[in-house]
């Protein structure tokens, strides 16, 4: 038999603090109706911790749904293109704070696609008899990087933390296949300047240089046909076709290429799973978080054929085909929580709202 990395755990954490379309009525000229219709968003997320601190519960959680300690794991990898530090890397910190003494622990940036390029990452290194048990986790805390008076992007992303246990087996259950894919010559069309080593290191970054710049259309033309296209050749490769999917779980960036990018798949919207209307956009955090759903909403059965697909900046793509293994309940539940916060979502954006301030000087103020 094939040795495969199966999900054997799976948790999430969602910051309490929202930020819904009518707060965004406030900041900039938009409309509940607009970003709805476009995007299929009602609410994001604007966490008032760090992103390690969501990365470590979401861990916790996924590490007790499968019934594992933390000294049981070989690896933990971490998906994240807004990282708390560069070095040390979030996984080397939440493997301190799990005590996970055992276990390698690095960070990988594919920007939306990094959870499935680090899965790809462990399919390898669990097939090549390299580890058995693998903590794979998905963070972001992006809302740093947006501007709220700038609609064209601000009224996508929020801040999450998805994970998911991969553990050896041979039961024929796993990840059957992966595809995964890059263009850099389109990489202009979505830019995090300001956690790199470009321009002045020293002066401090502009608010130019801090925010998310993004060619939506661009991006939104690039992601169907990267998503469909990624998709089709990973099934092709684990030699199964469209009717074959019991579920796709992709990317969330916009409910409206999440539907076109299906169509052209060939899968209905049935066995498409989508939660991006209360969590927006959440970049390498949004299919570990949307595996937590689907599984904790009955939507994943024994055995089913999974398909998780994604589109990102750099620009990168990639997807995974898994048949799931036996079990949809969690062995365990783990019962902490983030520390409380008595923040209203303005609160938490006050820093940033004075921030990006100076690029709309010449403009109207908001209501
Ligand atoms: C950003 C995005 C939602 C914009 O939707 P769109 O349908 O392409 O909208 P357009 O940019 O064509 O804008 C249409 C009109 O709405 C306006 N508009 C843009 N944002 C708006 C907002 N938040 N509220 C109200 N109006 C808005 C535009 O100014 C434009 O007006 P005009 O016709 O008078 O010029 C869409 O392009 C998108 O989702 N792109 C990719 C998303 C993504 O998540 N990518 C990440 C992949 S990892």
């Amino acid at each position: 038999m094939t040795r495969r990395a199966v999900i054997t755990g799976w948790g999430r954490c969602v910051p309490p603090v929202a930020l819904t379309n009518a707060d965004l009525e406030r900041l900039c000229d938009t409309s509940d109706e607009w970003i709805v219709a476009r995007t299929g968003i009602s609410e994001r997320r604007i966490s008032h911790v760090e992103g390690t601190d969501l990365a470590e519960l979401a861990a916790r959680r996924a590490l007790a749904c499968a019934g594992l300690g933390a000294a049981d794991l070989d690896l933990i990898l971490v998906a994240t293109c807004t990282p708390e530090l560069l070095c040390p890397s979030v996984a080397a910190m939440v493997q301190h704070r799990l005590g996970a003494v055992n276990a390698a622990a690095f960070d990988l940036n594919a920007a939306c696609s990094g959870f499935v390029y680090a899965t790809a990452n462990v399919t390898g290194m669990v097939q090549s008899g390299f580890v058995e048990r693998v903590l794979v986790i998905g963070v972001e805390k992006l809302h740093v990087a947006m501007d709220y008076r700038d609609r064209s992007t601000c009224i996508l992303f929020g801040d999450g933390a998805g994970a998911v246990v991969y553990e050896a087996t041979d039961s024929g259950a796993g990840v059957l296949s992966v595809d995964l894919g890059a263009d850099g010559s389109k990489g202009g069309t979505m830019v995090l300047q300001a956690m790199g080593t470009r321009g002045d290191p020293y002066g401090g970054r502009t608010p130019e240089e801090t925010r998310l710049h993004f060619e939506g259309q661009a991006v939104f033309k690039i992601a169907v046909q990267g998503i469909a296209g990624s998709a089709t050749r990973a099934l092709e490769r684990a030699g199964l076709g469209a009717d074959d999917v019991d579920i796709v779980i992709p990317h969330q960036a916009n409910g409206r290429i999440i539907e076109s990018a299906a169509r052209r798949l060939g899968v209905d919207s049935e066995r498409v799973f989508v939660n991006i209307g209360q969590l927006g956009n959440t970049a390498a955090a949004s299919i570990p978080m949307a595996i937590s759903d689907a599984v904790d909403s009955g939507r994943v059965n024994p055995d089913d054929v999974v398909v998780l697909t994604a589109f990102g900046g750099g620009v990168t793509w990639g997807s995974i085909v898994m048949q799931w293994g036996d079990r949809t309940e969690p062995v365990g539940t783990h019962e902490g929580e983030l520390p409380p916060t008595d923040a209203t979502v303005f609160d938490l954006l006050e820093s940033n709202l004075d921030f990006y301030a100076p690029l709309h000087a010449d403009e109207p103020p908001a209501t």
